[in-house]
């Protein structure tokens, strides 16, 4: 998909987009000024000024002669007061849908018709390009023959006046670098396990470090074991690919200099994103059912998101300093698996009873946070397909966020608002730690089916570097579609990588309101 900003001249489309709320007799401004003169052609389109506007709707027709778009696309973005960028990426998505329908290739908007939508300008652009690019996702590297589906277009342009180009050229490359970091993480969520393996993972996190210049270094199973990651350790026990340990580091130099120098490293403490890679989770001896369990070669969709977001954020040029942590390894079951009772030593010393070996995600998962520890993180986040039990509490469209921290919890909720990654915010409850209390060890590695997912929070917490600020996302519902969506195919979402991509840009520099520092 080729998407281009035209500043004046002949912009040559085959399709121009507009949109129109609903019950809003009037077209838009926008819509007005382009059709300028020619207003008799509206009166003749009955079609068109009965047009109601309702979400997702969409009409088109030829442009008056003498215009030059052949074509207009006419999409209804629903409601004007519960307008938000989820409905503007389902109008952009209906636009390309109907576009491929008409085998069109090429598109064209005019950003005034997203000012017109009262979207604030830049957020709107970058919505717009990222929803083309969402929209013309497609996964077909493993089909031979090409009868697929239908064509999209292949060329998207956006028209605007010469005076706003700079703004519009800065809003564009944020978002094409959204776009490749998005296509990214769908991509490795959508390769198959045999495929997607860690090497494979740690593979594409090489090329996207070699693409900007981060560091990255990739463990091995027996180093992953020599660094006493007992938890780590039993769920690759049985493997049949090799496990990785990927860290990646936006400012590698930094890291290694700061050791030495204790004044300037406070600056240059790094934010750490960790995300859970599991290439694919049978359940181990506590085996899953069978149906459904092909979704599982999604459980890696948090390593993936962190890999996307670093794809994005190399091409933003940013300053601040992250480091990316991201344990991956399937999780088999066999002869050599851990068995249900099994009790292991973490990275932190404590020991842990594996009660249930599909709980295997937090086991990766304590180990590599209290390892965040020894770059004295300014903060972590994790991503992670943790739960059935969050998908069951929030259904698939939206991520259960865990924090001590009142600071971060409002700032991710407000985030995921902003880029339609609806994130919302979850419970740390004392009164739960019961749950986690095991007869033979330092604590088990589940507690009882009610409130599956705030336990598995809470045993991460447990092992979450002291006097570190640190946020827990829940994605095992939004990061992979079983269905076809409005917006898209099924499989893969990309989720988290927008909000990675805000949050580490965002992060509070104290966190005095929570008391969680003194
Ligand atoms: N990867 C799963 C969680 C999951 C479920 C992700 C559905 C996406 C969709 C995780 O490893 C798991 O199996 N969790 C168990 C925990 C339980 C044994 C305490 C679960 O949720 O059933
Ligand atoms: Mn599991
Ligand atoms: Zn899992």
């Amino acid at each position: 998909m080729e998407i281009t900003l035209h500043v004046q001249g002949v912009h040559n489309c085959e399709a121009l987009v507009f949109f129109a709320f609903e019950k809003e007799g009037e077209m838009m401004p926008a819509f007005k000024t382009w059709l300028g003169e020619k207003g008799a052609w509206l009166a003749e389109n009955p079609l068109l000024i009965g047009f109601s506007g309702r979400k997702k709707s969409v009409r088109y027709f030829f442009s008056p002669t003498g215009t030059e778009s052949p074509m207009v696309i006419l999409v209804g973005l629903g409601k004007r007061d519960v307008f938000m960028v989820r409905e503007l990426r389902q109008a952009v998505a209906a636009a390309m849908g109907c576009a491929a329908d008409l085998e069109l290739k090429c598109l064209g908007l005019d950003v005034a018709v997203l000012a017109d939508t009262g979207l604030e300008a830049t957020l709107a652009v970058e919505e717009a390009i990222c929803a083309v690019e969402t929209a013309a996702y497609k996964f077909e590297r493993l089909k031979t023959n090409d009868n697929g589906p239908k064509k999209n277009p292949t060329e998207f342009r956006l028209i605007a006046a010469a005076e706003s180009e700079a703004n519009l050229r800065g809003s564009m490359d944020k978002a094409r670098a959204v776009g490749m970091g998005l296509r990214l993480t769908r991509d490795l969520v959508n390769m198959p396990s045999n495929l997607a393996t860690p090497e494979y993972l740690a593979t594409a996190a090489r090329e996207t470090a070699k693409r900007h210049d981060f560091g990255i270094e990739v463990l091995e199973a027996d180093e992953i074991e020599a660094l006493g990651m007992g938890a780590f350790a039993a769920v690759f026990q049985a493997r049949r690919e090799q496990a990785r340990l990927i860290i990646l580091d936006t400012h590698p130099d930094q890291g290694a200099e700061s050791q030495s120098r204790t004044e300037a490293a406070e600056a240059d403490k790094p934010l750490v994103v960790i995300g859970k890679g599991i290439t694919f989770d049978t359940g181990g001896i506590s085996l899953k059912p069978s149906q459904g369990m092909e979704e599982m070669k999604g459980d890696m969709a948090g390593a993936a998101a962190v890999i996307g977001f670093f794809e994005a954020y190399g091409q933003l040029k940013s300053r601040r300093r992250v480091v990316g942590i991201i344990p991956c390894t399937e999780n088999l079951t066999g002869s050599r698996a851990i068995k249900p009772g099994e009790v292991v030593k973490t990275f932190s010393g404590k020991s842990v009873e594996i009660v249930n070996t599909d709980a295997e995600g937090r086991l990766l998962l304590c180990d590599v946070l209290s390892y965040a520890g020894k770059y004295d993180p300014h903060g972590i986040v994790d991503l992670a397909t943790l739960t059935g039990a969050m998908v069951v509490a929030l259904g698939p469209q939206i991520a259960g966020a865990f924090t001590p921290q009142k600071s971060l919890s409002a700032l991710i909720r407000e985030i995921g608002e902003r880029v339609g990654e609806p994130c919302w915010p979850m419970p740390l409850w004392e009164g739960y730690q019961e749950e986690l209390k095991s007869e033979v060890a330092d604590l088990k590695n589940v507690g009882s089916r009610e409130g599956g997912a705030i336990h598995a929070a809470m045993f991460l917490q447990r092992f979450v570097p002291k006097n570190t600020p640190w946020i827990h996302v829940d994605i095992a519902g939004p990061a992979y579609s079983k269905k076809k969506t409005d917006l898209g195919i099924s499989g893969g979402t990309g989720f988290g990588v927008r909000t990675l991509l805000e949050l580490v840009q965002e992060w509070p520099e104290n966190f005095i309101d929570d008391g969680e520092r003194s």
